[in-house]
């Protein structure tokens, strides 16, 4: 699913950086992937999708 439509981003992605970067925050993932970089819309919800995946590690 997209989840960042400015960049074609998608949740699979976003998890992808968490789990095989290390990536912990939207920081680190906007950072990897410019996710949340243009208008912002997805920044919650790729907030969710970390705060989740880093729970389950
Ligand atoms: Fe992600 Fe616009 S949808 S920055």
């Amino acid at each position: 699913m997209y989840v960042c439509l400015c960049h074609g981003i998608t949740d699979t992605q976003i998890r992808e950086a968490v789990n095989k970067h290390g990536d912990s925050s939207l920081a680190d993932v906007k950072k990897r992937l410019g996710v949340a970089d243009q208008c912002g819309k997805c920044s919650r919800m790729a907030t969710n999708i970390i705060k989740a995946q880093v729970d389950v590690e």
